[in-house]
């Protein structure tokens, strides 16, 4: 008999239609599930049609997904001569007595350890009340899928968040350390910087650190990996906080194929539970996968006109690779260089179609000060409006708090306005 705790029912007594990537809950973390194999059995279109969708949704990138038609008959015929996948879905439209008989029939052909989902038009508990036809949301389906492969120990699953330049020079590894500080200090979460800039990564230098070891010894060597390798490879910042360093040195080249960084990040996200990627302003196979397959993503963009163009370009791009997931963030940093021109950030709203986390001014005295001295922002001056909005930003890219409307920079003049007509 098949475990009843193997099978994860999907009940259509609550429509769920493909939900639109805005209205997942910022919480819901889905860890990706690992190498294995899916077969489906679908009867509906619709159902097919959501299990396609889950297959290619990153967090089943690793996984085989294969869909036929003809339900749970189709399955048991399937079977009879051939071993079965690491999951087999069943969509099953007929009546409960005859879902439960086809399970009897498919759990004597089953190999021990396949997990069966159902994907069910009957509702379990009370029987027979009703026949809602609804289709199945493709969340649910990565939902189901990968947390058969989660086990609760394995928990705190870690949350990787991405941070990339729009273009070279804006900020964005500034921006990416000071937001991971304020996550270990002020939110009090483990977490791990990981310099993926390996020539001339700079978070080193911001944390004042000078580790012998760090990211280059986890991508040349990743049959080593395990979690006692990754440990020595951490550099401890603070508290909270730990480093994978970049070398910083020319003596190789760092061209890596797509796959490169999935053994580390995998082992990371093992037993760290907020893993901020530092990722370089380059567009080649492994930066790609990493923005694509993190589980948040801040593009970070100066204010002029090749910025805008390239942060809209990453955004429709990663949109529409990651169709369910939330959209990627953006905030706007170095803003109000005197006598530069500027594009608005409201300019960047209306092309991006959302408004930027923040809007960072430039402030070449502090972010220089902090630079120089191998500080964060909020070590130099901890009463900086800056140092809040790290803090904001950290707390958004956690799911601890909502994105809000943009505050600072060249918003603030109008908001100190309206706050004292207010
Ligand atoms: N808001 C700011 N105001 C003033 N200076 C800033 C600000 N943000 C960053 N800087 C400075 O800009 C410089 C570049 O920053 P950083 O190295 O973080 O950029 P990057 O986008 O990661 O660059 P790269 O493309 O080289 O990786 C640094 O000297 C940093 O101190
Ligand atoms: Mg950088």
């Amino acid at each position: 008999m098949i475990k009843h705790a193997n099978q994860v029912a999907l009940h259509d007594d609550t429509p769920m239609p493909a939900a639109p990537a805005d209205n997942l809950v910022v919480e819901e973390h889905i860890a990706p599930a690992p190498r294995v194999s899916v077969q489906a059995f679908c009867e509906t279109v619709e159902t097919a049609a959501a299990v396609q969708a889950a297959g290619e949704d990153r967090r089943l990138g690793k996984a085989h997904v294969k869909i036929q038609m003809g339900g749970s008959a189709a399955a048991v015929e399937a079977y009879r001569a051939s071993p079965t996948p690491n999951v087999i879905i069943i969509e099953a439209e007929n009546r409960a007595d005859t879902i439960l008989a086809r399970l009897d029939q498919l759990a004597e052909v089953c190999d021990a350890g396949t997990r069966v989902i159902v994907v069910g038009r009957i509702n379990d508990v009370t029987l027979y009340r009703d026949y809602l036809i609804a289709p199945i949301g493709t969340i649910d389906i990565v939902r189901s899928i990968c947390g058969l492969f989660t086990s609760p120990e394995a928990k705190p699953v870690g949350r990787i968040v991405a941070v990339v330049g729009a273009k070279g020079g804006v900020g964005a590894s500034t921006v990416a350390h000071n937001i991971a500080w304020a996550i270990a200090r002020d939110l009090a979460l483990d977490s791990v910087v990981t310099d993926l800039d390996l020539a001339f990564g700079t978070a080193g230098l911001d944390y004042n650190q000078d580790p012998p070891q760090g990211i280059a010894d986890a991508v040349f060597s990743p049959d080593r990996i395990d979690t006692n390798f990754v440990d020595r490879l951490l550099s401890k910042c603070t508290d909270h906080l730990s480093l994978l360093a970049a070398p910083a040195t020319l003596e190789r080249v760092y061209d890596f194929g797509p796959e490169a960084f999935d053994s580390i990040l995998d082992s990371l996200r093992a037993s760290i539970p907020c893993i901020i990627l530092d990722v370089p302003h380059i567009w080649s196979s492994w930066t790609k996968r990493l923005l694509v397959s993190a589980d948040d993503i801040l593009v970070v963009a100066g204010p002029d006109l090749a910025n805008l163009r390239n942060a809209k370009n990453m955004v429709d791009l990663l949109r529409a690779a990651r169709p369910n997931d939330h959209h990627p963030h953006y905030c706007l940093n170095q803003v109000g260089v005197p006598k530069r021109p500027e594009i608005a950030p409201a300019d960047f709203a209306k092309a991006l179609e959302a408004q930027p986390l923040a809007v960072i001014p430039f402030e070449p005295q502090l972010f220089g000060t902090a630079a120089n001295n191998g500080q964060m922002i909020a070590e130099v001056s901890a009463s900086h409006k800056t140092t809040e909005m790290f803090l904001q930003l950290a707390q958004v890219l956690t799911g601890r708090a909502e994105a809000k409307r943009a505050r600072g920079g060249l918003l603030s003049p109008l908001l100190a306005m309206m706050k004292r007509a207010g």
